[in-house]
């Protein structure tokens, strides 16, 4: 592929910053690793089959929403704007906004390098007329736009409720960056997971295919694989709760029995039934996400939800 519409930018984490994670994350008591090191490129295969489970309504909800709203969204943000994605990905749900935006530049954001530039490679070549800037980047360290981009008004869109994955307190400075980058007058798109029956979050974190499993222990594998660790894989076995007072999905990697770890010559005992905690996935109700985004500088503009009131994609510009 050649598009000529297209650059990309590597600014992936190095070898240390996720052996640093990683030795930090197990020498914690409970161990725990940031989701961040799920996303090797099997890892973002894996979360895109995920997206297509059938316990998985977050992905289909959200398209639905955006689809029977694009012309909404489009008439709010209006057109010819700097539309930077943070968590891209397989850059899939912005095809449902670029013909109503027609953004004068796609600033797609991924710490998978491969997934990432494979995905905008697509992209260019089916939007020619369309500039994108590809990031590699990890964007809790580093939420800052690549030079020489074209003026402009910016919208930043963070769909998949990847803002989840926050505890509340990270989230509002995460969304303070995000504020930061679009700057005043601009535009934050983000999708929001809402509470729900615990029996439906349960299962859309633990289908019955067992790809999350998969997914979760994949984990593992990229430790392995990167870091040199000697993870047994059988010796593991993924958990989803849903912790209702925290209104947070909790994943977990439980050991199986008692067991010893080495990664980079620090070895790690876990004894049978311990976990190590991979990821989080807040839940919030509409009004509660406003306010947090409200913290961060933010103003409501509007809500947009389901029939079932699952899911809800919300626009809010920065506060002047
Ligand atoms: C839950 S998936 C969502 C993908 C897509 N945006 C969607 O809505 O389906 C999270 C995405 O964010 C990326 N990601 C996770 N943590 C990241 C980080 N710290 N920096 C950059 N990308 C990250 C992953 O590689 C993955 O593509």
């Amino acid at each position: 592929m050649n598009a000529h519409n297209i650059q990309f930018h590597d600014l992936h984490p190095t070898r240390n910053e996720f052996l640093d994670d990683v030795l930090a994350g197990l020498s914690r008591q409970p161990a725990s690793i940031p989701p961040k090191y799920f996303y090797d490129e099997r890892g973002s295969k894996l979360f895109d089959l995920i997206t297509r489970l059938p316990e998985y309504y977050p992905t289909r909800t959200e398209t639905a929403i955006l689809k029977a709203n694009a012309q909404d969204i489009a008439t709010h943000v209006g057109t010819g704007s700097l539309l930077v994605e943070p968590g891209g990905g397989s850059c899939e749900k912005v095809h449902i906004l670029l013909e109503g935006l027609r953004p004068c530049v796609y600033v797609p954001m991924d710490i998978s390098r491969d997934h990432l530039r494979l995905a905008a490679e697509e992209l260019a070549i089916e939007y020619p007329w369309l500039e994108i800037h590809a990031a590699c980047t990890d964007f809790t360290r580093h939420m800052s736009l690549p030079a020489a981009l074209p003026e402009g008004k910016h919208v930043a869109f963070f769909p998949g409720s990847s803002i989840g994955n926050f505890d509340p307190g990270d989230a509002v400075e995460f969304l303070r960056a995000i504020a930061g980058l679009v700057g005043r007058g601009g535009y934050l798109l983000i999708g929001v997971d809402l509470k729900k029956d615990k029996a439906i979050l349960e299962a859309a974190y633990d289908d019955s295919a067992g790809v999350t499993a998969r997914f979760n222990l994949n984990l593992l594998v990229h430790i392995n694989r990167e870091l040199g660790a000697d993870f047994v894989l059988d010796n593991w076995s993924h958990k989803a709760l849903y912790d209702e007072q925290r209104g947070r999905i909790e994943m977990h990697l439980v050991s199986t029995t008692e067991q010893t770890v080495n990664v980079a010559g620090q070895t790690f005992r876990f004894a049978a039934g311990e976990s190590i905690h991979t990821e989080n996935s807040y839940k919030y109700s509409a009004d509660e996400f406003i306010q947090l985004a409200e913290q961060a500088g933010f103003i409501s503009d509007k809500v947009w939800l389901d029939a079932n009131h699952l899911f809800s994609v919300q626009l809010f510009t920065v506060k002047s």
